[in-house]
């Protein structure tokens, strides 16, 4: 048992994932694997290293697999122990028997009405919150920022670099250094600035939360999109409680639709035992086609 005030999780995992069809039409885009790795493993694995001890899985409608996927799958077992297969058997026992809860929105309406869900779970206790399609590649974020609440008692939202011509597509917040590197202030935050950013760090996925930001998503309605964000809350919450920034130096990926599971799986093919050797000549191969193929273009 960990000695941090923060023990659980909760891991948004409802949504549509429109940006991901047609795959995403009869499956959860959390299962959709980097590699052979349901991305929600990577991210239930990331938590669990961390300390965590009970994890809420937010589902929604078609997202039984989730709930399959850290199940005991009987037939499968027993068929691996007759064939004497023990290291496939253990791939397919180590999701079973953990510590993980689910419940479920009625409608995908937004990441802070998901986040809704989570408080009779969650009680009055601060809370790690993962998002169901950001991968992390590097040290573990969920356990430094768990650190780094013991020690300023915060919310704190973690947040990576991007190039300063790719601000607009993110959540950007709006920072003043403290006296400790990689932690900030947050001023303020803006959803996808087209003009001017504050800054080029973007919400990267990984949030400690206070219980107290129930209070305000309660009272929220959903905007213009139809739905209710996280970042309004966080506005909101800000007005009477100081939010912090933790700069993550890890790699992050946003594996929700397919270009970003595609940079995911090339690199942590790079990690992989049983791929990398014979992966990584052929991308070098690859990467010589490209080229030629540019230069033709
Ligand atoms: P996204 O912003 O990626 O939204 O949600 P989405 O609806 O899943 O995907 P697109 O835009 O249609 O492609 C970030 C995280 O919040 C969860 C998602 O499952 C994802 O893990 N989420 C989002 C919910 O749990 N409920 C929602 O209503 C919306």
């Amino acid at each position: 048992m960990s000695n941090y005030k923060v023990k659980k999780a909760v891991i948004p995992a409802a949504g549509l994932g429109t940006r991901f069809l047609p795959a995403t039409k009869a499956i959860a885009k959390e299962i959709l694997p980097i590699i052979d790795k349901p991305a929600i493993q990577f991210i239930v694995e990331e938590a669990l290293a961390a300390g965590i001890e009970d994890i809420l899985i937010i589902t929604g409608k078609g997202k039984q697999e989730i709930e399959d996927h850290f199940d005991a799958n009987f037939t499968l077992e027993q068929n691996l122990k007759a064939k004497g297969k023990d290291k496939l058997l253990k791939l397919a026992t180590e999701t079973s028997n953990l510590n993980i809860h689910y419940t479920r929105q009625d409608h995908p309406r937004g990441l802070g009405d998901a986040v809704r869900h989570a408080k009779a779970f969650i009680g009055n206790d601060p809370f790690l919150l993962l998002l169901g399609d950001d991968i992390i590649r590097g040290d573990n974020l969920s356990q430094r920022i768990i650190e780094l609440y013991e020690e300023y008692n915060q919310t704190i939202i973690a947040g990576v670099r991007v190039d300063p011509d790719q601000t607009k597509n993110y959540g950007i917040l709006d920072i003043q250094a403290t006296q400790k590197p990689q932690v900030y202030q947050i001023l303020d935050m803006v959803e996808k600035p087209q003009d001017h950013a504050p800054s080029n760090l973007a919400a990267a996925g990984r949030y400690i939360l206070e219980p107290q930001i129930f209070e305000i998503l309660d009272t929220l309605e959903p905007g213009t999109t139809g739905e209710v964000e996280l970042t309004d809350a966080l506005i909101e919450f800000q007005k009477s409680h100081p939010l912090l920034a933790y700069e993550y130096e890890g790699e992050w990926f946003e594996v929700g639709d397919a270009k970003g599971m595609l940079k995911a799986a090339i690199i942590f093919a790079l990690d992989h035992p049983e791929i990398k050797n014979e992966f990584i000549p052929y991308i070098k191969q690859v990467a010589k086609k490209f080229e030629t193929h540019n230069e033709k273009d």
